[in-house]
């Protein structure tokens, strides 16, 4: 096809990857024409309407700018793998749920049809970037699947790991901390390393674009998440170790963070971390070292999740003892179902595990989210006779026992507290599993108030 356009740039897997960053570049390089192709047509019609499938600060603005200029979402995969010189490849990656490795490794189903569909329609040389998270040595497969026929057609395979968090995932984007491409140190490996980071150069500085050899790239997106994690895992830890002994786990965090060695970022004690990735990654991480006999590395990395798990886990017995030991037929009101604030994501958000634990309970649940309720319905969708969703938290607390903060959405932390109290069935009690508001306050007003690594402030 002839065209203006200097470089045709595919994306397969128009989710909450492939449309941010493809976009990103359509947004970047007006030169190149981008196209994100998906297999599920009703999230390809969201992406060409008005209503985005996903919520990202940010995200509509550019969309509507290049879309139909250079950017361009469809269903035609063969198509699109026909007309492009460079194949970004962001489809999912879930945890596999089957056979050998189920609950732990990485279901790479959607990843190798991918592959063999670009081998099925290319007919010139292409190449192939590994935008999703990958396990290490992922490129091998995705090279001996490629170079399996000899149709003349050459392939090149670099690994391209995306760092963006969610509801940042614009921010992220437009000034990463880094860009990561891993490629072959062969002749045509650099020169298909070259070609991205020529890409990349239209925006991004160039000493923030790291070139390393491929195995390399793959893993260190595995081991930057599995770090991340770490660090809030470490901290919540320590919450529990607050809530024992009457220190205060923001004052802790605040104090170790100033060292610069270990820095004051990601250190929020939480009900727990959420997304679709961190477990995933940690679990495919384990799962990765059990397969090189490196047990003991895998079960220092697993205890990460088991933290996590028992976060959650804590939070729930708090609620129980604090509320007299029993739950049952009393109103609970979640503030927030997204996994974190500035989504509508709930994937593994603690919040459905909390859901899922008050329910059983017996407990009235009623949740309520700025972005997030259409997930969280569907999430909850076998609870349905004991959940109520609105969009107003005045009505959601309105008669409830308790309210149980699960997302750091900044509307939360501006509300009329006074109002709320009023309106709740007494004692009132307020669990904080973010740290968001402002404890002494709420505990003037007559709240209960339990935080997460701080000593509770109660009238009882
Ligand atoms: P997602 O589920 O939102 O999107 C994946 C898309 O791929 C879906 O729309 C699905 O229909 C499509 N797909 C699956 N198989 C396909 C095929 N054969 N052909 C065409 N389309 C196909 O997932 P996501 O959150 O965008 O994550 C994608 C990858 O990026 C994962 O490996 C994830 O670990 C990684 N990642 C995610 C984030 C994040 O913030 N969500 C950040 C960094 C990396
Ligand atoms: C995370 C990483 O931050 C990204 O770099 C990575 O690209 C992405 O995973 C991925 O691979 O998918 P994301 O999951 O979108 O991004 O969001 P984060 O900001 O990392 O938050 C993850 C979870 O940790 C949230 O539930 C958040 O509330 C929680 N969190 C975060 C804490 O509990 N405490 C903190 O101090 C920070």
């Amino acid at each position: 096809m002839k065209t203006h356009f200097t470089k045709s740039i595919l994306c397969i897997g128009a989710g909450y990857v492939g449309g941010p960053t493809m976009a990103m570049i359509a947004h970047k390089c007006p030169q190149y024409r981008v196209t994100i192709v998906d297999i599920n047509p009703d999230r390809i019609a969201q992406w060409n309407s008005d209503r985005l499938p996903i919520y990202e600060p940010g995200l509509d603005e550019i969309v509507q700018a290049a879309r139909g200029r250079n950017l361009f979402f469809s269903t035609d995969i063969e198509k699109g793998i026909r007309e492009s010189d460079i194949i970004f490849v962001s489809v999912n990656t879930p945890t596999k749920t089957f056979g050998v490795g189920a609950g732990m490794a990485a279901d790479l189903q959607y990843w190798e049809k991918t592959a063999r569909q670009i081998l099925e329609s290319a007919t010139s040389d292409k190449i192939i970037v590994e935008k999703s998270t990958l396990p290490v040595r992922t490129a091998r497969a995705m090279e001996r699947i490629l170079f399996s026929t000899h149709n003349g057609v050459r392939f090149e395979v670099l690994s391209n790991p995306e760092f963006l968090a969610e509801g940042t995932a614009i921010q992220d984007l437009e000034h990463p901390d880094r860009v990561l491409i891993g490629s072959r140190q062969t002749e045509s490996g650099l020169k298909a390393r070259n070609a991205l980071v020529e890409i990349y150069a239209n925006w991004v500085p160039q000493e923030r674009i790291l070139t390393t050899d491929i195995w390399s790239s793959e893993l260190s997106k595995l081991v930057a998440n599995a770090f991340l994690a770490q660090r809030i895992s470490s901290i919540n830890a320590i919450s529990a170790l607050c809530e024992k002994t009457g220190a205060d786990v923001s004052q802790v965090a605040r104090a170790v963070g100033m060292d610069p060695r270990i820095g004051p970022k990601f250190l929020n004690a939480s009900v727990g971390f959420g997304g679709s990735c961190f477990k995933k990654d940690i679990l495919n991480l384990v799962y990765i070292c059990q397969y090189y006999g490196l047990n003991e590395v895998g079960r220092y990395w697993k205890s990460v999740i088991e933290i996590n798990e028992y976060q959650k886990t804590n939070f729930v017995m708090t609620m129980l003892n604090a509320m007299f030991n029993t739950l049952s037929g009393k109103r609970i009101c979640l503030f927030g179902f997204a996994f974190k604030a500035d989504t509508g994501d709930t994937r593994e958000s603690p919040a459905i595990h909390i859901a899922t634990r008050l329910i059983e309970e017996q407990a009235e649940l009623v949740i309520t989210d700025p972005k997030a309720l259409a997930n969280a319905r569907s999430d909850l969708k076998q609870h349905e006779e004991r959940v109520q969703f609105t969009e107003d938290p005045y009505e959601a607390a309105s008669g409830s026992h308790a309210i149980a903060i699960m997302t750091e959405w900044r509307q939360f932390r501006e509300l009329d507290y006074e109002r709320i109290y009023r309106s709740m069935a007494k004692p009132a009690f307020i669990f904080d599993g973010r740290n968001v508001v402002d404890h002494q306050k709420l505990y003037q007003l007559g709240f209960n108030v339990y935080p997460i690594g701080k000593p509770a402030l109660t009238h009882l």
